[in-house]
Order: structure tokens, then sequence, then C-alpha cells
């Protein structure tokens, strides 16, 4: 089976963008778009412009999939725990109330709070888990904000690119965010902050139809407010290699995205997330394969990044 078909996006158009915004040297400005309707933001460009030019080097990738139980948060915590074996700085924020991936690492009642700090009543929590792994944990207060956003008047889906933008991170950081299970508003503010987008795929019988519609908003993300975003690839999560509905679903979805992985269904990582020992699992066929992603990942994500090019 061959199982990276695609040819990868470069980012050298996105690189040339970049280079072309203005330095307004305002790294720490909020910038609030005078219209209150989600899609015409007129500062968006600028808020953008302030972002990439002082966080060139950080990468946003958004593990989303508005389906729910498909492996996004499976995916972050082994994406997050592989890379940073790979020598990776990796930054994973839980975007999602249900906090499953701040379980997934032990965390229970962490200090701080993410919704206080999309508010800017706050800085960003982040917790360090290790020399190269950090974690932005969710709490159930982030519930609140998925009406009370959208009810803002303005400059709603900027609150998590702002929110990273004033955190001091390694400027190579990898950011991972955990999307939560709908393309309500804070699936948007992860659309808006990534510059990458991975899809998180369980093969079913509708998968195809779903990512239709996830494109339709990636589409209208890209159009109105982040053209920097670009697709990374589809992971296909939790696969039973024996069901012929796997095959038909890698077949289909290879001929639109590029499949970066097939992760086959596995207890043990399924036994080491609920129990919050994800960090600890060394010897799951599941975490080898999930490695060989985050290989591919740091491949795509490097290549033609502006690190490598500055001298
Ligand atoms: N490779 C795997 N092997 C075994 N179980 C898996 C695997 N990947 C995911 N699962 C299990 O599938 C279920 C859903 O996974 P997960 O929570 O990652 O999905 P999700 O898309 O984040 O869900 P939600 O949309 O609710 O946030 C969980 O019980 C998880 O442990
Ligand atoms: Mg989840």
């Amino acid at each position: 089976m061959k199982r990276f078909p695609n040819a990868p996006e470069t980012r050298t158009q996105e690189t040339e963008q970049r280079r072309s915004f203005p330095n307004n040297g305002k790294s720490r400005i909020r910038v609030i778009p005078e219209t209150p309707e989600l899609w015409k933001t007129p500062n968006a460009g600028l808020t953008r412009a302030c972002y990439a030019d002082n966080h060139r080097m950080k990468t946003v990738i958004a593990i989303a999939n508005q389906k729910g139980g498909v492996g996004k948060t499976t995916t972050a915590c082994a994406l997050g725990v592989t890379l940073a074996r790979a020598g990776e700085r990796v930054l994973m924020v839980d975007m999602d109330p249900q906090s499953n991936l701040t379980s997934s690492f032990g965390v229970r009642d962490a200090d701080g709070s993410l919704y206080r700090a999309l508010r800017d009543e706050d800085p960003l929590p982040v917790i360090r888990l290790d020399e190269h792994l950090s974690l932005t944990p969710s709490s159930a207060d982030l519930a609140k904000g998925e009406s009370e956003f959208l009810a803002e008047p303005a400059a709603s889906q900027f609150l998590l690119q702002t929110a990273l933008a004033q955190t001091s991170l390694d400027p190579d950081t990898i950011v991972l965010l955990d999307c939560p299970p709908s393309l309500g508003i804070l699936a948007i503010n992860c659309l808006t902050a990534a510059d990458r987008l991975l899809m998180a795929v369980h093969p079913g019988r509708y998968e195809l139809d779903g990512l239709k519609r996830l494109q339709a908003t990636v589409d209208r993300i890209k159009q109105k407010i982040n053209p920097d975003l670009q697709t990374l690839g589809v992971v296909l999560t939790n696969c039973d290699l024996r069901k012929k509905i796997t095959m038909l679903v890698l077949e289909r979805i290879t001929a639109v995205y590029p499949v970066l992985g097939l992760i086959g269904r596995d207890a043990q990582l399924q036994y080491a997330c609920g129990d919050g020992t994800i960090r600890f699992l060394k010897d799951s066929r599941a975490m080898q394969e999930y490695a060989n992603v985050a290989q591919e990942i740091k491949q795509l994500v490097w290549q033609n990044h502006p690190a490598q090019t500055t001298t």
C-alpha cells in the first residue's frame, strides 16, 4: 500500500506573502476589526501581519474534523509526544471544553484558564510537561466561550491567534491545536490561528461528506480571514485493516488529500490516553505509526520554512 501518494504543498508562496507584510512593531496590540460580522474583517490582514512578522518561525497546526470521536485528540496527544521525542518543541493547545487532551496528560486542576486568556483577561496558561513538550489545558468554562464569543461585537475569530501572539514561545515551536467537534467559533478560532490543517478521519460511511463540509469552511476562512492556511493532509485513525470500509475510505481520500498515515486500532494507546499516561507509552504499534507521521510532518513543516532560508 502506498501511504504517501501526493506531493505536499510547498511554503514558497506563503513565505512570499509573509515577507510582504509590513512590520508595524506592535506585536502585543490587539487589533479589533470594526465590523461585527464574522466573515467581514477589514483589519484581518493587519492582525495577521503583526502575528506573522513577530512569530515568523512558529508553526501552528490545527487538528480538525467537525465530526466527533474520529481521533482528533488522540492524534494531537500522540503527535505531541512523538514530535517532542523527535526533538521538536511542541505546545499542545486543548481548544475543546471536553478537556480530553488535558486529561490525557493527567492534568486535572490547572491554574489559569484558557477561557480568560481568550478574553484577554489572563495570559495563556502553559504547563511545561518536559523539556520539549508543553500543554495549554482546557477547562469547563471554555464551553461558555462557544456562545459568548459569537455574541461579542468584534474580532471573535481572532481571540486564539491574539493570545498565542502574546505568549512567549521558543521561535521554532510547533503548536498543535486540538479542535472541538464542531464548526463553531472555537473551531474557527483554531483555523484562523493555524497556518496548517491536519484532518483526523476515522474510516466510516459518511466521512467524505463530512470532509466536504470541513473543506467548505476552510475555503471560506482562507478567502476571508486566513490566506496562509494550508492543508497538510489527512491522518486515518483507529483503523481496522480487516474491514473493507477502511480500504475504500483510504482510496477515496487519497484521490483528494495527501494521507500522512494510517493508524491501526491499538488498545494500549486508548488506555494510555484515558489513563493520563500517554507521555510514557513507548512500545505501542500505534505510537510507532504516529512517530512516522511526526517525521512526515517535520519534513513538510520545515521544508522551505523561513528559518531554513534565513542566513
Ligand atoms: N488508534 C486508536 N486505537 C484505539 N482507540 C482509539 C484510537 N484512536 C482513537 N481511539 C479512541 O476513539 C475514541 C475517540 O477518539 P478521540 O477522543 O481522539 O476523538 P475526537 O475526534 O477527539 O473526539 P471528540 O470529537 O469528542 O473530541 C476514544 O475513545 C479514543 O481512545
Ligand atoms: Mg477530542
